[in-house]
């Protein structure tokens, strides 16, 4: 009996796709992203979780930080929110090639604090987080002006199915898509409580850590299956 190689190497693309990172936006009132510099495979998904007050993610350039890229970079729309446990509605992209994604928080003046991230760093440091936080420095934040690029997920609805494409016009329900009127689209003030939210506050999905360490341990096996071939 004889396995194929490939039919085995085939099965790791499958778990790679299924991996999710999460990342912190503005958790403790601090202005920052939350792992600020992520590895995520291609085909793996970013998924942003919002915290008070408020906070949003764009992407941008390294050399033009704190706005669009361009007017198809994803923007997550402006959440606002009172709730210490987060926003339960988060947005995730998917990671579509191996280049680095440069982000930034487009509510006025976070991101000339420093409010920045990146998605595959390059290994040429010139070009890596510290040097993208210095060049965002006091730059003047430009608020994207469309949702679109990723996906809203609102916990309890179907969910809304922008996938990795653009969108201009949420589904059907409507509801799922944040409303991008208002200042930046951060909406009103957020209601102090939500009993929604609380009820649902502890957060069922993995954490960065854990999905790294099932990752890394789904990839030992992978190595050892590899030894067995
Ligand atoms: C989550 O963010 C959305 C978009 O800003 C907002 O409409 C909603 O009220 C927020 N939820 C809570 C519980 O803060
Ligand atoms: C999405 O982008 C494609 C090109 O990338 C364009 O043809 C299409 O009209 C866009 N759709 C929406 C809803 O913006």
């Amino acid at each position: 009996m004889q396995f194929s190689r490939s039919s085995l190497l085939a099965l790791i693309p499958a778990l790679v796709a299924a991996e999710t990172t999460t990342v912190t936006v503005g958790k403790g009132g601090s202005l920052t992203f939350e792992p600020s510099t992520a590895m995520v495979p291609v085909g793996g998904t970013v998924e942003f979780k919002f915290f008070p007050m408020k906070h949003s993610v764009a992407q941008g350039a390294f050399d033009a930080p704190c706005k669009p890229l361009s007017a198809d970079s994803f923007w997550s729309g402006g959440f606002a929110t009172s709730d210490p446990a987060g926003n339960a509605t988060t947005f995730s992209i998917t990671v579509k090639d191996d280049k680095p994604i440069y982000y930034y928080c487009a509510f006025p003046g976070h991101c000339g604090q420093g409010m920045v991230g990146i998605i595959n760093p390059p290994s040429d440091t010139s070009m890596g987080l510290e040097a993208y936080i210095a060049n965002a420095m006091d730059k003047d934040t430009v608020a994207s002006t469309k949702v679109q690029g990723g996906t809203v997920n609102k916990p309890g609805a179907a969910s809304s199915s922008s996938a990795a494409g653009n969108s201009s016009s949420p589904t059907s329900s409507g509801s799922a898509a944040p409303s991008a009127s208002g200042a930046g689209g951060y909406g009103s003030s957020p209601p102090a409580t939500s009993s929604a939210v609380a009820a649902s506050g502890a957060s069922t999905s993995g954490s960065p850590v854990q999905w790294g360490i099932m990752v890394g341990l789904s990839a030992v096996g992978f190595a050892f299956g590899g030894l067995l071939i």
